[in-house]
C-alpha cells in the first residue's frame, strides 16, 4: 500500500478545493493506502513568507511530502493562476522534492474559462519539481460543488464523473494496474447474478457506498445508512437477495432486497459504478431485484433514498415507483424519501 500526502492550500474556510480532496481522499483510504494531510493555512504564516524552510512545522511539511509515495496537489484558482499559498510552500521546497513520485493535480475554479490553469501555470512546476508522473489533473467548477452544513459534500455528476476516473487512474499508476475503462456498456454482455453479500464481487459496490454515503452526508450519517442493516437480511434464508451486474470481469452495478413486511421487499444498496452511470444499469438492477421480490412472494417494494441523491430519486421516478412524500418540497426538509411500487402481476404469476 503506498503513502500518499495530499496538499490543501486555499486560505479559505470552508473551502470548495478541500471538500473536493476529501471526496478523493476517502477513495484513497478505501484503496488502503495511507493518505497524511498538509494544509498550508495552517503552517506558520511568517516563516511561510519569509522562506524560512528550517521552520520546525514548515520541515515537518516537507518531510511529509518527501516520504511519501504519491501526492496529490490542490488549489483553487486565484487570479488566473494557483493560489499564492502553494506557491509559497512549492518555493521552499528543495530543488527535486517531487522526483519519483506520482502527482496528481486537481483545482477548483469559478469559471471554466481558466480551466486550462493546471495545465499552463501548476504542471510545469510540478515537473520542474521532479515528478515522475503526473496524471491527467482535472479542474471542478465551484458551481458544481455543494456544501452542506455538517460537512455533507453534493457534487455535480458533471465534476463528479470525471474525478471519479482520474482517481482510478491515479490508483492505477500507484498500484501498477491497468487503468479501468469506462465507457459505453453493451447491454447484452452484462451478466445479473444474486450472490450471497459477502461475495468478493460485492465489496467495489460495498466500499463504494462507503464512500459516496460518507461524503455526501457526513461521517456519522454514513456510518448509520451502512450499518443499521445487518448483511445477513439480504441472504435468501432472511427472504432477501443481493443482485450483481457484472460486465468485463468486473462488478458495475448491484442492489439488494430485505423482507419490510410479509407483502413487501424493501430495496437497498442500490449502486452503479462511476464509469458506467446513465445507460442503464439502474434501471437493469431494480428489474432485477423486482424480479427476486417476485420470486420470493412480495406484492410491493419498498425504498427510501437520501435527500443528497437526485439522480437516486430520478431512476425510482422514471422507473414507477410512487413518491411517499411532497414533491414540490425542498428535500432537505423531508430527510428520507419514502417510494413504493406495485410489483407487476405478470411478475407474480411468473413467480
Ligand atoms: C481572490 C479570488 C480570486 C479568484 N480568481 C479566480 C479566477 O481567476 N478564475 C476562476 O476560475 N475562479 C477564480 N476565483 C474563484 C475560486 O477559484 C473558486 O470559488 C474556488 O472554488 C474557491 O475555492 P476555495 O473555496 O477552496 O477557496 C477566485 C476567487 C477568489 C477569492
Amino acid at each position: 500500500m503506498a503513502t500518499i500526502a495530499t496538499v490543501s492550500s486555499s486560505p479559505s474556510v470552508p473551502s470548495r478545493t478541500d471538500a473536493v480532496l476529501d471526496y478523493v481522499t476517502k477513495r484513497l483510504i478505501s484503496h488502503g493506502h495511507t493518505v497524511t494531510p498538509i494544509v498550508l493555512r495552517d503552517l506558520p504564516a511568517e516563516p511561510l513568507l519569509r522562506g524560512q524552510a528550517d521552520d520546525p512545522a514548515i520541515a515537518a511539511a516537507a518531510a511529509v511530502l518527501a516520504a511519501a509515495d504519491a501526492v496529490v496537489v490542490t488549489t483553487p484558482v486565484y487570479k488566473a493562476a494557483y493560489s499564492g499559498l502553494l506557491k509559497v510552500f512549492l518555493d521552499l521546497l528543495p530543488q527535486y522534492a517531487l522526483k519519483g513520485k506520482t502527482v496528481l493535480p486537481l483545482a477548483t475554479g469559478g469559471t471554466p474559462a481558466h480551466v486550462l490553469v493546471i495545465d499552463y501555470a501548476l504542471r510545469p512546476v510540478l515537473t520542474s519539481l521532479g515528478a515522475e508522473a503526473i496524471g491527467q489533473g482535472w479542474f471542478v467548477l465551484s458551481s458544481h460543488i455543494r456544501l452542506y452544513d455538517g460537512g455533507g459534500l453534493l457534487l455535480d455528476p458533471a465534476a463528479s464523473v470525471p474525478l471519479y476516473g482520474v482517481t482510478e487512474a491515479f490508483l492505477a499508476t500507484i498500484e501498477g494496474e491497468q487503468v479501468v475503462e469506462g465507457g459505453a456498456v453493451q447491454a447484452a454482455a452484462v451478466e445479473a447474478v444474486r450472490v450471497r453479500p459477502d461475495d468478493p464481487e460485492a465489496a467495489p459496490l460495498l466500499a463504494d457506498l462507503v464512500v459516496e454515503y460518507s461524503t455526501r452526508y457526513g461521517r456519522t450519517t454514513a456510518n448509520t445508512q451502512l450499518t443499521e442493516v445487518p448483511a445477513s437480511d439480504f441472504q435468501v434464508e432472511s427472504g432477501g437477495a443481493f443482485v450483481l451486474l457484472r460486465y468485463g470481469g468486473q462488478t458495475v452495478a448491484g442492489g439488494a432486497i430485505r423482507r419490510y413486511d410479509d407483502e413487501t421487499a424493501e430495496v437497498k444498496r442500490m449502486w452503479t459504478s462511476h464509469l458506467h452511470r446513465r445507460q442503464g444499469l439502474g434501471r437493469r438492477v431494480l428489474a432485477e431485484l423486482e424480479a427476486a421480490a417476485a420470486d420470493l412472494g412480495y406484492r410491493r417494494l419498498y425504498l427510501t433514498t437520501g435527500p443528497r441523491q437526485p439522480e437516486a430519486a430520478g431512476l425510482y421516478l422514471a422507473t414507477g415507483f410512487e413518491p411517499q412524500f411532497d414533491t414540490s418540497a425542498d428535500p432537505e426538509s423531508i430527510g428520507p424519501l419514502p417510494f413504493t411500487k406495485e410489483i407487476p402481476v405478470a411478475l407474480k404469476v411468473a413467480s
